[in-house]
């Protein structure tokens, strides 16, 4: 699919079965909980085989020419263990030196793998403590790891979220540390707005079934609450040494009680607007509770990928 940017079209695994690059899709982001599969005490191994079958599937996305994403997902420890934020906070730092050892750029090039250091910070990661880690994991990758993760042609590009959850409200409170660039960095930023709209009925959202029946209906006044936030995006990018790749690395809406006309609605609008502000996306998420593929019947979603990727549906 035709873009300036460079385009990160969401799935999880599977591609291969159900055709995510066939489908039009150029990118993966797969999320992965390294907490749940690391000794919980040091030196916090990987389990070898956790980290092989994870290179199995970057290996194949790569050959079905997929960008793929590689992060730390639901690292809730992080988030919520009070006692002891300091010791989960070495645990991240440690689960990224092993994934740079195990994916060196000679082998994965920059164009080919991003890392993404945390999904959605929250809750004990804080602005204060997100600019702090972001400090320390690019010093990780860059500098610590210059051998494995520098070459000839630059550096592994990294991508970097917002605290409070990937939202663009804290956008303006992100501090890049002075070695990001928009060569060896990717802003990404989480957009589900209007939250009772997306989540709707969400089971792990308290509430949720209060907002059950919330439409979208792209009027006028629905746009411009989108529009706002997206415009906050553009003003932060335009400052002074910015003009970073834009990734809205998750966005979608939940599919069991929205309207599908409302879902694709909604999903074609801020599609769109992203491709016209040369962002990339990835949407949230393949085939789960949000996913544009259905695995009972074996078939995507024709109208939610016809509002992600209108030029390739017809050919499905
Ligand atoms: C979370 C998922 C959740 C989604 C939408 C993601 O970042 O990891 O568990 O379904 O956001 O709420």
């Amino acid at each position: 699919m035709a873009s300036s940017s460079t385009p990160f079209h969401e799935c999880r695994t599977y591609y291969l079965k159900s055709g995510i690059s066939q489908s039009g899709f150029s990118s993966v982001r797969i999320p992965i909980r390294w907490s749940a599969h690391t000794l919980p005490s040091d030196p916090n191994t990987i389990d070898d085989a956790f980290m092989s079958r994870v290179q199995e599937v970057v290996d194949q996305a790569i050959q079905e020419n997929l960008k793929v994403i590689i992060n730390t997902h639901h690292f809730n420890e992080l988030f919520y263990d009070d006692r002891d934020y300091s010791y989960q906070r070495s645990r991240l730092l440690k689960f990224w030196q092993q994934i740079s050892n195990r994916f060196p750029i000679s082998q994965y090039g920059e164009e080919k793998l991003i890392f993404e250091f945390l999904n959605e910070p929250h809750e004990d990661v804080g602005v204060r403590e997100w600019n702090s880690l972001v400090v320390d994991l690019t010093n990780l990758v860059w500098n610590k790891n210059a051998n494995t993760q520098n070459n000839a042609l630059g550096q592994r590009k990294v991508m970097i979220g917002t605290a409070d959850w990937g939202g663009v409200a804290k956008l303006p409170y992100l501090r890049l540390p002075r070695a990001a660039n928009p060569k060896n960095t990717i802003i990404t930023v989480h957009f589900y707005e209007p939250f009772k709209f997306t989540h709707q009925g969400a089971s792990w959202v308290e509430g949720a079934d209060g907002w059950i029946g919330t439409r979208w209906l792209a009027t006028q006044s629905q746009r411009n609450v989108l529009l706002d936030y997206l415009n906050v995006v553009d003003k932060w990018n335009a400052a002074p040494n910015r003009g970073f790749e834009i990734n809205i690395g998750e966005f979608g809406v939940y599919s069991l009680y929205a309207p599908p006309e409302d879902q694709q609605a909604w999903t074609a609008f801020i599609t769109r607007e992203a491709e016209k502000r040369g962002y990339s996306w990835n949407y949230w998420e393949y085939s789960s509770g949000f996913g544009a593929y259905d695995p009972h019947s074996g078939h995507w979603r024709k109208a939610l990928l016809g509002g992600l990727i209108p030029e390739d549906v017809d050919s499905l």
